[in-house]
């Protein structure tokens, strides 16, 4: 019988916050990026709220424009492992690009976080849209956005291959005979190809989930299709349902034109929500961040997506400018979509601007009236949960205390963990060890089985 669907949570810890003035607001810690203890707390209550995981999104270039959240935060796998010390149940999920790293590296970082914390890392694959970014490593010039996605192909391929390097039971350790290991249960991946070549073994075996769950967040063509290749989870951004619907059955469709189930990935689009006692209230505290914002810091925040594109030489109340093709190599789902809205309703610069840098979305009102709506989206299959993101670190206590409690009484979500894996918790299959799997077919084969 198959399982009723059941809600998913993710908790994006982000410091200072994802705006550009937010910072300023008096709840929020001014030093939030690099504070260790709200890190903790923040965690600490997306796992009282029963959550799958917390996130931490990542970048590997800043310039004095940048949001202040992003000029000065953890890297995501070392906050990560402190927090697995900190925590006992909720997936740890941490940024880090397949264009600026090497698979054995991430191989072995993700695989001992996944050792370190019993089974709940997971790796979000993303692929850098920063130019910039090539200033900071001793690679190659920056890759254009369709080659950062064949990069992204064959680093994941190689980074599964190496966590497969040892078969589950590969560590005799018998003290006896001195066998610390069975050689026959070791796997040297000898992988080459274009872009890597990787000897392996691995030094670092597979813990109890078999390996870490792999998000991924790009929802260009070309990312959509790395998602139903290779990816168990799609971190994901929609403004409108009928958006979230579109991307959702188009995703679920490529997987399983790659023979994959539709529950094999998990998809989560991101959500601000704001909660208050009644509606007034929460749009009061929407626009207690949004009365922060200048026209300056929005057009800042608008320029990073284009490359920190220089927008203050355009006239504010003028149709927005014709970009060309500028912004299709970086964030270029989120560019397309930008420049299609602003053609389509006949936007200015300054509402383009005001709309990027303080979104109002249909998830700010009552604990009831949020519920409705993650109801509607996950009912409607325009999500199988969401990656909630806050303003104010209160925000997510607010959701926790007050919108999880709801939808465990309508019987959405659940009462407590089912598993104490990410991929438990997800509903994701634990992925058989390649070798152990040829094995155990070479020996069904041969039996007749
Ligand atoms: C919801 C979402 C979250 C993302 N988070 C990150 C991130 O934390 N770090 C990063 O470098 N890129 C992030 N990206 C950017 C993508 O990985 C990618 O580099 C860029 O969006 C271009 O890909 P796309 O056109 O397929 O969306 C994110 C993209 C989306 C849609």
């Amino acid at each position: 019988m198959a399982n009723k669907r059941s809600l998913k949570f993710g908790a994006l810890i982000h410091g200072v916050g994802g705006s550009v003035t937010g910072w300023r607001h008096p709840e929020v810690q001014s030093d939030a990026g690099v504070n260790f203890e709200f890190y903790k707390r923040q965690a600490r209550t997306a796992e009282e709220g029963k959550f799958d995981l917390i996130f931490i999104a990542d970048g590997l270039y800043i310039n004095e424009k940048s949001i202040p959240h992003f000029l000065n935060r953890f890297e995501p796998l070392t906050i990560l492992s402190a927090l697995a010390a900190a925590t006992e149940r909720i997936g740890l999920v941490g940024t880090l690009s397949t264009s600026y790293s090497e698979p054995f590296t991430v191989a072995r970082q993700f695989g001992s976080l996944d050792q370190i914390s019993g089974g709940r890392a997971g790796w979000n694959v993303v692929t850098s849209p920063l130019e910039g970014t090539a200033r900071n490593h001793i690679t190659r010039p920056h890759p254009a956005h369709a080659e950062r996605y064949r990069i992204a192909e064959e680093h994941l391929d190689v980074v599964r291959g190496l966590w497969d390097s040892w078969e589950d039971d590969a560590f005799v350790r018998d003290k006896e005979s001195g066998v610390f290991f069975d050689p026959d249960k070791l796997h040297r991946l000898n992988h080459k190809g274009h872009y890597f070549s990787v000897e392996g073994p691995l030094n670092i075996s597979r813990s109890k989930q078999g390996q870490p769950v792999v998000f991924q967040a790009g929802s260009s063509e070309d990312g959509k299709s790395l998602a139903a290749r290779s990816a168990d989870a799609v971190f994901t951004g929609h403004e409108k349902i009928e958006d979230a619907q579109e991307f959702y059955r188009d995703v679920k469709s490529r997987a399983a034109a790659n023979g994959r189930g539709a529950d094999e990935i998990v998809i989560l689009p991101g959500i601000n929500p704001i909660v208050g006692r009644t509606r007034e209230e929460a749009e009061h505290k929407y626009e207690e961040i949004a009365s922060l914002v200048t026209i300056e810091k929005a057009l800042e925040y608008l320029g990073r997506f284009f490359d920190h594109h220089d927008f203050s030489q355009y006239p504010l109340d003028e149709a927005f400018p014709d970009l060309g093709d500028l912004g299709s190599n970086t964030f270029k789902s989120g560019t397309d979509k930008i420049k299609r809205d602003a053609r389509e309703q006949n936007l200015t610069l300054r509402q383009v601007a005001l709309r990027s840098a303080t979104p109002k979305t249909s998830f700010i009102g009552t604990a009831e009236e949020v519920a409705d709506r993650i109801q509607e989206w996950f009912e409607a299959e325009a999500a199988d949960g969401f990656i909630i993101h806050t303003d104010v670190p209160s925000g997510l206590r607010d959701f926790v205390e007050q919108v999880v409690p709801i939808l465990q009484q309508r019987g959405l979500y659940r009462l407590d963990y089912e598993s104490d894996t990410l991929r438990g918790n997800l509903g994701l299959p634990i992925p058989e060890n390649r070798y152990t799997a040829e094995r155990r077919r070479a020996v069904e084969v041969s039996t007749g089985d």
